[in-house]
């Protein structure tokens, strides 16, 4: 928990102090209450007894001025400590959300893949709601509850010893019900927010998904997917409900049956003259508050685990580090190859998994320089290619930037040499301009311009709004060609040295994919370049091609080399050309 604790700022541990302060008087009014009620009810007896009540008015209107003041200060510290408390907590838990936000930034694909996006988006709002609500009934009950239950049942000792025995087994009652609850109920809690975790990730799976399901026709199966689950929340929500509806008319129940109890055996030793007429008020009171007290407590007791699971499931992510992990730095005057990128007898498998996706890949790329990599789907390429931003980190061997092993770097310094252009162009919501500045923030407008250019976006220009064009959340609003374009633009603003396309050009008809790799070519000299490509047309210029099949590297070499070298090579071209054409 060490880490939520340091969401709590002075100022927050200031106001939560205030409340409890506040709270403490709160107690003390209440627990006070009952005697000034007394001692009226004493006035009026003594009053009546001597036949005149007028006697005793003054009295009367004494003890009430005090009842009255106690309530208006019950009243106002109600008021405050909701106030102080909510503002502690909301304000911690905002920074805890942040706080998971930029954890969760920080993370590498492993981190994220071994929380799962959708329980990670559970774990900064729903956990954090539940959490909050926790803390509120903490702060608000977790001193009060008990300390007024003690304070009563002390009180209550010394007025009646009868009389207590009634509570007693009132109190025994309501022990015996938060007990069944706590059996029953409390382990539900985890299963709840797994289960939470599970509704979000077929929610967000279908919604992203939407095309694939309706071309398919695949509703029906997608509904049935999410009805097992949704079923299985509320089949345990259902089951939580019921007997936290069984509790509250429980402790009604309860309560009317103690304050009838309470008054038939007050009434008998009233006659029986063990007891006065005021102390069988005061003690109906007193154990009211007790009762009262109790069930208080039993709320805590249920809500308490609950937040509990969330604040654990929170923790876990703050707690977790990136199994990427910044390098020493390194001193770039110091770097003597500049430019090269090398694999040396890398081998990769993704974490958890037995086999190797990777196997001993060796090459070299100069300054400046194109290298290519082709092989079937799923043959590696993009793995390969995600090392070197380290997105993961080889499993053996090393990758080395500027002649320095990645590891070595900053991850900030190694990423700013990098121009990555995914495969599924990303863009976020916002104007193109915003979207091309995520490469250069301070780029100019010229750089911009540029950029759209050399990556063939000239469709920005024929847009109304140009770069202020809005693009929706997704980037659903342009089309698959114009996304790769743009994250294309958004990586050659920053002018890096080392420019990573991970078959990027796919969604580009033949013409553009041309006059792109062209306008590449002239403006981004010196520039190296990775390209993942399945065209044969878009890499038969590179100064190397690297042929990948099931993670093994099979041919290295160019275009024509390969083609003799390397029969996967061959077979990929002939399947794209003619035999004239190769
Ligand atoms: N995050 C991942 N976790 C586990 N296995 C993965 C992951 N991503 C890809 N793979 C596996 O790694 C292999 C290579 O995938 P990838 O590099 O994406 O191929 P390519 O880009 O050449 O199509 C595939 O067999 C794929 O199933
Ligand atoms: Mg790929």
């Amino acid at each position: 928990m060490s880490k939520l604790l340091k969401c709590f700022s002075a100022k927050d541990w200031l106001f939560i102090f205030l409340s409890l302060a506040l709270l403490g008087a709160q107690v003390y009014c209440n627990l006070t209450l009952p005697e000034y009620m007394g001692a009226i009810v004493g006035n009026i007896k003594a009053g009546a007894m001597a036949g005149d009540l007028s006697l005793y008015w003054s009295d009367i209107l004494k003890n009430g001025g005090i009842m009255l003041a106690f309530v208006a200060a019950i009243y106002t510290t109600t008021i405050l400590v909701s106030y102080l408390s909510s503002f502690a907590i909301t304000d911690a838990m905002a920074k805890a959300r942040q706080q998971v936000f930029g954890k969760v930034n920080d993370f590498s694909m492993t981190e994220i893949n071994k929380f799962s996006i959708p329980s990670l988006i559970t774990r900064s709002t729903n956990d954090i709601t539940q959490l909050q609500q926790t803390l509120f009934m903490i702060i608000n009950l977790g001193l009060t509850a008990p300390i007024t239950g003690i304070v009563a049942v002390i009180k209550i000792l010394n007025l009646s010893g009868d009389l207590s025995i009634v509570t007693a087994l009132s109190v025994v009652a309501l022990i015996l019900l938060v007990l069944v609850m706590f059996i029953f109920v409390v382990p539900k809690f985890k299963k709840i927010q797994s289960l939470t975790d599970k509704v979000n990730l077929l929610t967000r799976e279908n919604l992203t998904g939407i095309k694939v399901v309706r071309a398919y026709g695949a509703e029906k199966n997608q509904e049935q997917k999410f009805e097992n689950v949704n079923r299985e929340v509320a089949k345990t929500d259902i089951f939580v409900d019921r007997i936290a509806g069984l509790v509250s008319p429980s402790m009604s129940f309860i309560m009317s049956a103690t304050s009838l109890a309470l008054v038939w055996l007050g009434a008998y030793l009233i006659n029986d003259g063990k007891i006065d007429f005021e102390i069988l008020t005061v003690f109906t009171q007193y154990s009211m508050q007790i009762i009262m007290a109790f069930m208080m407590i039993s709320m805590l007791l249920v809500m308490v685990p609950r937040g509990i699971v969330s604040a654990q499931r929170i923790n876990e992510v703050l707690k977790s580090q990136s199994s990427i992990t910044d390098g020493a730095g390194v001193d770039e005057n110091l770097l003597t190859e500049k430019g090269t990128i090398e694999f040396k007898n890398v081998s990769f498998k993704y974490p958890g998994a037995d086999d190797y996706v990777l196997k001993n890949i060796s090459f070299k790329v100069q300054k400046g320089q194109t290298v290519a990599f082709i092989g079937s789907t799923g043959s590696g390429k993009s793995t390969l290619i995600n090392l070197v931003p380290r997105f993961y980190d080889a499993s053996e061997g090393e990758v080395m930037v500027d002649g320095r092993d990645v590891k070595d770097y900053k991850t900030a310094d190694l990423h700013d040499k990098i121009g990555y252009i995914p495969q599924k162009g990303v863009l976020f919501s916002g104007t193109i301009e915003d979207n091309i500045k995520y490469g250069k923030a301070d780029a100019t407008e010229d750089e911009v311009n540029e950029a759209l250019k050399i990556s063939q976006s000239k469709f920005v220009f024929a847009k109304p709004e140009g770069v202020q064009y809005n693009i929706a959340q997704g980037g659903h609003n342009v089309s698959g060609g114009q996304k790769q374009r743009l994250s294309i633009a958004r990586a050659l603003v920053r002018k890096p040295e080392f420019l990573i396309f991970d078959d990027s050009f796919s969604a580009l008809d033949y013409k553009t994919d041309k006059a792109l790799r062209r306008a590449l070519k002239s403006h981004t000299k010196g520039t190296t370049c990775l390209i993942v490509a399945q065209r044969i047309g878009t890499i038969r210029d590179a100064d190397q091609i690297i042929v990948l099949s099931d993670g093994e590297m099979v041919g290295i070499g160019k275009h024509d080399e390969l083609l003799s070298s390397c029969p996967v090579y061959k077979e990929i071209a002939l399947s794209q050309l003619k035999k004239e054409e190769l």
